[in-house]
């Protein structure tokens, strides 16, 4: 059990990490260039607020599992940080839905993502395996 749910913890970060450089991109594309808000921009929004929910999920699981006393680092940086990071994802996805123009849409999604990413790529632990097993 624990094996399976700290693969999946591990692979699934990367599905976290490339949603989120490709949405923060179309967002900021978006926004400097004055586009129209898509399908597209609300999709990539949607796959990485519901990555991070599931790594939220798995991660429970894990601390749950592995025991509070036994966690350390973790415990005082990458679980804190990392739900604060998921609050905001999904705030800035809920108010650039309701953003009055689409640039506002953008902007606020750019804003908003920008700062879930870059406490996502903080608090990634990078010291452990990049893969299951490497
Ligand atoms: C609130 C959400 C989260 C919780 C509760 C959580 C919890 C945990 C826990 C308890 C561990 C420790 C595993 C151990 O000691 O062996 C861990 C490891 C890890 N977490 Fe998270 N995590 C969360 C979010 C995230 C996110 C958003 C990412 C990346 C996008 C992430 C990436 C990782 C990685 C790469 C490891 C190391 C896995 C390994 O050693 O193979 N976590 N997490």
């Amino acid at each position: 059990m624990l094996s399976i749910v700290l693969w999946l913890h591990n692979v699934l970060r990367w599905l976290v990490v490339v949603a989120g450089v490709a949405v923060l991109a179309l967002e900021y594309v978006g926004w400097l260039g004055k586009h129209e808000w898509k399908p597209t921009n609300k999709i990539l929004g949607m796959i990485f607020t519901s990555a991070l929910d599931v790594q939220m999920l798995l991660g429970i699981i894990l601390m749950f599992v592995l025991g509070f006393g036994n966690l350390g680092f973790f415990l005082s940086m990458h679980i804190p940080e990392m739900f604060i990071a998921i609050v905001l994802a999904h705030v800035g996805s809920q108010l650039a839905k309701r953003g009055a123009t689409d640039v506002a849409k953008h902007r606020r999604a750019a804003i908003w993502y920008t700062i879930a990413i870059l406490l996502i790529l903080m608090f990634i632990p990078w010291q452990r395996p990049l893969l299951p097993g490497m």
